[in-house]
């Protein structure tokens, strides 16, 4: 335990994607949908596949190893390792006690967060509360899926919508500027059915009926949770951004999850600003679960867009239903 904090700032981000892309046009040739549907309706056109070798820790930890060179720090300097993930490498021990031996960041203590698309903000907040506190100096906070190994390939509805990939953020305590400022989270357990993996868990163990009823890849009620996406994350965005004590005007980055490009739309709509200031690669990931606002945040990052005192949203939708936002001050150039 050292001494509490007042500021926690990003002092490092990193993503990984695997090599082999899944366009739109193989894609039709597996289901019956068409490049036209699938562009026309999500904005996606390709998405990233794991070699059946990688699983979301490999990933996670090629990620996590980027974002701690970006910070200029050292595997062993990492106090806690949170990892946020719907497709874990194995029910436990937890993905990020894997990562954490990846990277041989021996010194961490390590567990996973389950709040599927929005997993990367509730771990962020995790971590953050653990800095502010001083139960930490210094946390890895990684997003990473593998759900191309969770997806049913007959099922058009879903199938075109999902891709692999990791997204990693260092967070420290100390720094220059506001840092981290203020994140809000929600939860509606009651809508958990519209969006879920049915089988494969305590309710209902792996059989063979499972199995053959395709129970272990996700299913989801597109419409219903479409209109609770843009409806939690306008909402929770300008809590998060009055909270902060900002105005949409003191904006300069929205970095939502990426799950639909008409979502996105709508959010930046809703929010007042202009579709430049909202962040979008939806088009080539897919949907990415957890990893996505990690891999945007890094994207934007390296692209140049981001300046140093920058107030940047990080806001994101899920099952559960799961939601949250965050609001951050980039301090690097
Ligand atoms: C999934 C989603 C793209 C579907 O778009 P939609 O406009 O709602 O489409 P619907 O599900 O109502 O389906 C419309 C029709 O297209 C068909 N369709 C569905 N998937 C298709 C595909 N891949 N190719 C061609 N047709 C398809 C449906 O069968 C339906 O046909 P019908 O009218 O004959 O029954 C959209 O609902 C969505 O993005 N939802 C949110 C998903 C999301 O973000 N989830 C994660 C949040 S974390």
């Amino acid at each position: 335990m050292t001494a509490p904090a007042s500021v926690v700032t990003l002092a490092g981000i990193g993503s990984y994607v695997p090599e082999t892309v899944l366009t739109n046009a193989e894609l039709a040739a597996r289901v019956e949908t068409s490049d036209e549907w699938i562009t026309s309706r999500t904005g996606i056109r390709e998405r990233r596949i794991a070699s059946p070798d990688q699983a979301a820790s490999d990933l996670g930890a090629e990620a996590a190893r980027r974002a701690l060179a970006d910070a200029g720090v050292q595997a062993a300097e990492v106090d806690l390792i949170i990892t946020a993930t719907l497709s874990p490498d194995t029910v436990f021990p937890s993905t990020a006690c894997l990562i954490q031996h990846q990277i041989g960041a021996s010194r961490a203590w390590c567990f996973d967060i389950q709040a599927a698309c929005s997993g990367f903000l509730y771990a962020l907040d995790v971590a953050h509360q653990h800095l502010l506190t001083g139960r930490a100096r210094t946390a890895l906070v990684i997003g990473t899926e593998k759900l191309s190994a969770v997806t049913d390939w007959e099922d058009r509805t879903t199938c075109v919508l999902f891709g692999d990939a990791a997204g990693a953020a260092v967070l420290r305590a100390g720094g220059p500027g506001r840092g981290l400022m203020t994140t809000i989270l929600g939860s509606d357990g009651s809508l958990g059915d519209l969006l879920m993996i049915p089988g494969g868990g305590s309710r209902r163990p792996t059989s063979a009926e499972t199995l053959r009823n395709r129970e272990h890849y996700i299913r989801m009620k597109g419409r219903e949770v479409f209109k609770h996406a843009v409806t939690n994350m306008t909402q929770a965005a300008k809590e998060a951004i009055a909270a902060s004590g900002l105005h949409h005007d003191d904006i300069a980055w929205v970095v939502p999850h990426q799950a639909n490009a008409r979502i996105i739309q709508a959010i930046a709509q809703r929010l007042e600003l202009p579709q430049e200031k909202v962040f979008m690669n939806v088009q080539r990931y897919g949907n990415t679960s957890a990893a996505s606002v990690g891999l945007a945040l890094d994207e934007l990052a390296r692209s140049g867009r981001l300046r140093a005192g920058d107030n940047v949203v990080l806001v994101a939708f899920g099952g559960g239903f799961t939601w949250g936002a965050s609001v951050l001050e980039w301090s690097r150039p």
